[in-house]
């Protein structure tokens, strides 16, 4: 038989056990971008009804970007790191003005937005136009460091280099959104910082971590 690729493992778990979320539902760059900034700083559960608020309140970019900022704060209320909100309002008025109100989809033009930085511009372009770029976070740190048995510190240049080029080569080239969502979901339910749900993994017949008994020691993360 043959073995399955670590994306085609991973997209497989994701369709029968990954989360249904509010923005999974859409491949509006708009509406994209509201859930992954609300989501940069703040708990899935605690960012739902935010972003159910902002879409109701602010359908489109135009509207985010005419709207007045003590609306958008107001909206913000209780969310925390309010330079957020001021990037994003920034950001929609780039929008009306670089991009004549049509919110980019491409890396290289939503990352020059106020507030988006790699991460959230990858997670933007492959949710909306299925462009492979790999998403790298704490997360993807996690699952990767244990799966593979790397244990380069991810504080370190080295480090962010290693698991960044590891990151693009397992990136599903036919389905990079569909990939992004299943590391997120699987590094958030499965394998946990603490107490990760091992006997239930697609990988543990393969996992380094586990094999070896680093579960508990990767990733290596050195305070800088
Ligand atoms: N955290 C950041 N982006 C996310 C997403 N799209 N789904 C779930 N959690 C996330």
């Amino acid at each position: 038989f043959v073995r399955m690729s670590f994306s085609a493992k991973l997209i497989g778990w994701y369709l029968d056990h990954g989360r249904e979320l509010p923005w999974r539902q859409t491949q509006d760059p708009y509406v994209i971008w509201l859930s992954e900034i609300i989501l940069q700083q703040t708990r899935v559960e605690q960012g739902m009804p935010y972003f159910q608020s902002f879409v109701t309140t602010l359908p489109t970019i135009e509207d985010f970007a005419k709207a007045e900022e003590d609306v958008i704060l107001r909206l913000w209320q209780g969310l925390g790191y309010y330079s957020r909100a001021r990037n994003m309002h920034k950001a929609a008025k780039m929008v009306m003005s670089a991009f004549e109100g049509s919110f980019p989809t491409r890396y290289e033009d939503v990352i020059q937005l106020p507030g988006v930085g790699p991460y959230t511009a990858s997670a933007i372009s492959s949710f909306s136009s299925n462009e492979a770029r790999a998403v790298v976070d704490g997360n993807v740190y996690r699952v990767l460091a244990r799966v593979f048995g790397i244990d380069t510190d991810t504080n370190s240049s080295a480090g962010k280099k290693i698991f960044q080029q590891l990151a693009d080569e397992l990136i599903d080239q036919k389905e990079p959104g569909l990939y992004n969502q299943a590391i997120m979901d699987f590094g958030a339910l499965i394998c946990k910082p603490k107490q990760p749900l091992c006997p239930t993994c697609i990988f543990e017949d393969t996992c380094v971590a586990k094999a070896t008994n680093q579960i508990d020691t990767l990733p290596k993360k050195i305070k800088s």
